[in-house]
């Protein structure tokens, strides 16, 4: 997976330009390769006396992807409900392309598989389609079936979610967002409810998004998953940005700062490799 990710990185962004065009070419003002932008995002929940995310700003530019990382706490859930427009902000902007990015654009998928238990698979993906983009049946089956296909579950078309194991929910869960054609793809710990024999099936599937080009933001406990998928990586802590890398690699080996080179330590203590490496490099 690590190999095959990291020789694909330098011709990543294939389609990208399809996925933009409009908007890219009418402005050129704007980051030529596009993509999403926070500016200075300020999250605080009601009753709260201190904001959970103080100031955020990064960019995640089209066809890449962002990895967030950080301690329980830290805000990175509430940062990517706040981009996915579940959560009002009290201060900064999130833009696509340079204009108020609506949430439309936006899929999410989210620790615990949240399919309606009373449709088969092919009718919790066809449903957001029908109703939002008023697709015929026929027309969304197709595509859900062809998406089916590229994460290997055609043959469960008709299955109830119940039928099925958390890692085939979680891929279920990952048609059902990109059948909308998300411009952008928020995935929060969807591997996190997982027995570990499924965990790799899922991260397969987000592999090959990013492969192909998909704009994504992606919060992950799993170390060696964020180090082959990322092309940008933050850390958050207590709401704030605490090290930016548009270098995963170079994050990984060589930290900035002190609180980075802790979270990661804490990672490596149960990779002794990893450990050995941050201290070679001391
Ligand atoms: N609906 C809410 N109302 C009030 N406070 C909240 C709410 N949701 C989260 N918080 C607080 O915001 C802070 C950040 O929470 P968040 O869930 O974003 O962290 P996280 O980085 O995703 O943590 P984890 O790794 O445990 O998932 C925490 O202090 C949390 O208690
Ligand atoms: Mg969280």
């Amino acid at each position: 997976m690590t190999d095959q990710r990291q020789e694909a990185v330098p011709v990543v962004p294939v389609d990208v330009d399809a996925h933009n065009s409009n908007s890219a070419a009418s402005d050129t003002r704007i980051n030529q390769a596009g993509g999403l932008q926070i500016q200075g995002l300020v999250k605080q929940y009601p009753h709260s006396d201190h904001p959970v995310l103080n100031g955020i700003s990064l960019d995640v530019p089209a066809g890449k992807v962002m990895v967030i990382l950080g301690p329980s706490g830290s805000g990175k859930s509430t940062l990517l409900r706040t981009v996915a427009g579940l959560e009002s902000m009290q201060g900064g902007q999130i833009l696509m392309d340079g204009k108020p990015l609506d949430r439309h654009d936006v899929g999410m998928v989210f620790q615990s598989y949240d399919l309606f238990p009373n449709k088969t698979v092919l009718g919790n993906i066809i449903m957001a389609p029908m109703l939002v983009h008023k697709r015929s049946k026929e027309d969304a089956t197709a595509e859900a079936m062809r998406l089916l296909e590229r994460v290997g579950l055609a043959d469960r078309k008709d299955a109830w979610p119940h039928e099925l194991s958390g890692g085939q929910r979680q891929r279920v869960a990952i048609c059902r967002a990109l059948i909308m054609h998300p411009r952008i793809m928020l995935f929060d710990e969807v591997t996190a409810a997982l027995d570990p024999e499924m965990v790799r099936e899922v991260l397969d599937v987000i592999v090959e998004l990013a492969d192909q080009g998909l704009t994504m933001m992606i919060v992950t406990h799993e170390m060696a998953f964020a180090r082959a998928v990322a092309d940008r990586i933050v850390l958050l802590d207590g709401g704030k940005l605490v090290e930016q890398s548009d270098d995963a690699e170079a994050f990984f080996t060589h930290p900035q700062t002190e609180r980075a080179r802790q979270f990661l330590h804490t990672f490596a203590f149960e990779r002794g490799h990893h450990a050995q490496n941050l201290d070679d490099q001391a």
